[in-house]
Formats: structure tokens, sequence, C-alpha cells
């Protein structure tokens, strides 16, 4: 699969924080984007929620393509039936696309048109496929996709409400998707989703995750953002190393 290079990288650099953009003050967002670059941020997560999937509705494949950054554009769809909207996506220069696998009648086949996008950002390159699995939908859907995915990312809350807290049983579920993509064979990154504090990002790290989005705990109106994204990042990697 031509992400291989992406995945490989990722892994390699695990844990990565994949900051979510919604919270940043989007009357700049360049300049915001510059802050997270300064400080070293790799990913930046976009949440795409059309109101039907869950309640929200928030931004679209437009707004991807605005972000003029050189992180990785890790887009998170929250939508009914994604199969036919990825397209407007991968053309905004996604370098991941996750989607809710609640959200799909067929997620085996949202998973095979992701792995024949082409990245818009290089050709040469893929786009990461992912799923997102909410607190409570049972982990054994992971299994008959795990073939044909690059990510599992599993959210810490129900997925469109903020400010709620992390979800319990975070530790086990982090643990069966582990054996889940052992039993694979395959190189998968598992991600954390939501509710990740200044507070909780040590124990969240010690989960073993290799991606952890956080997005109102760097946007939080306190110290700057870049100092922000600094803090969460080294105790991100601190706690992992621990
Ligand atoms: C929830 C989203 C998460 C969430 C993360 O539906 O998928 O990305 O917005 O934001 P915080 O870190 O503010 O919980
Ligand atoms: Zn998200």
């Amino acid at each position: 699969m031509a992400a291989d290079a992406t995945l490989a990288r990722l892994l390699a650099s695990a844990p990565q924080l994949s900051v979510g953009i919604l919270t940043a003050d989007l009357g700049h967002l360049d300049d915001e984007l510059r802050r997270l670059e300064h400080a070293g941020v790799a990913m930046i997560h976009t949440d795409v929620m059309d109101g039907v999937f869950c309640p929200m509705l928030s931004v679209g494949a437009p707004f991807v393509a605005a972000q003029r950054t050189a992180m990785l554009k890790d887009v998170h769809l929250m939508v009914d039936e994604p199969l036919e909207k990825i397209g407007p996506f991968v053309k905004a220069g996604a370098d991941m696309i996750t989607f809710a696998v609640e959200s799909a009648s067929n997620p085996h086949r949202v998973l095979r048109v992701l792995g024949d996008a082409a990245n818009a950002n290089d050709p040469a390159r893929g786009i990461l496929r992912g799923i997102a699995v909410s607190p409570g939908t049972p982990l054994e859907v992971v299994a008959p996709l795990v073939d044909e995915l690059e990510y599992v990312m599993l959210l810490g809350i129900d997925p469109g409400w903020g400010g709620q807290a992390f979800a319990p049983g975070m530790a086990a579920r982090v643990a069966r998707v582990r054996e889940l993509i052992a039993a694979s064979g395959r190189s998968v990154l598992l991600g954390i989703d939501g509710g990740v504090t200044k507070a909780n990002v040590a124990e969240v790290a010690g989960l073993g995750p290799d991606v952890v989005v956080t997005g109102s705990a760097i946007f939080d109106g306190t110290a700057d953002v870049e100092s922000n994204a600094r803090m969460m990042r080294s105790r991100l990697v601190a706690s992992a190393a621990s």
C-alpha cells in the first residue's frame, strides 16, 4: 500500500499528538497552524460532523483544503453513510481518513474504496485508512476489518458532544485492539480520541497508544497554544517511555 511510508514513520515516532483544530481560533487558522508546527506537532485532526450521525454540524472538505501545512491531515468523519462522501476529502489533501464504524452500512466497502485513493499532496503516497470506534461499540467489529485498514481509533467520548469525561474501561479496550492487530500480523496504528486533557494525558499515554487526539487541552484560552502543545507532547512522550 502506498501509505506504507507514512505508516512506518508514524509507528517509528509513536506516540504522536494529533491536534483537534476545531477548537482553534479559526479566524486566524494560519497563525494557529504555525504555532502547532513550531511546537513539533506532526498531525492536524479535523472533526467532520454532519448533524445526522452526530447532532453537531461542523466543517467539510473546503476547511481541510484550506489548511496550508506540512502536518499530516488527519480527517475524522462523523457522517452518515460515508461511502459516497469521501471523494472531496481525498481531493482536499487528507493524509488519513478515519470514519465512524457505526456510521457505515458496509464499512469494509468504505475501506476498500479508500485503499484505491491517491494522496492529493503526493500521488506516490496513499491515504491511511482508519475506523473510529465509540465507547459503547463492541470491539469485535474490528476483527473483520483489520486486514483493510492502517488505523484503529478508540473514542474516549461519545462522538459529537464536547466536554465529556474520558470513558472508563479504555485500558481493556486498548488491550483487546492490540490483540486483534497482533493476530492480523499487520502494521496498524492504534489511536485514542476525545476527553484527553492536561490532567489525564499521562494516564492515557500509559495505555500505549500510537496516536492521541486532543483539541480543547491545546486551545484552552490559558497559556499560548505553542506552550500547551509542547507540554502535551512532552507529557505524552515521557509517560509512554516510563
Ligand atoms: C469528538 C471528536 C474529538 C474531540 C477531541 O467527537 O472526535 O476529536 O473533538 O476534542 P477534545 O480534545 O476537546 O475532547
Ligand atoms: Zn476526532
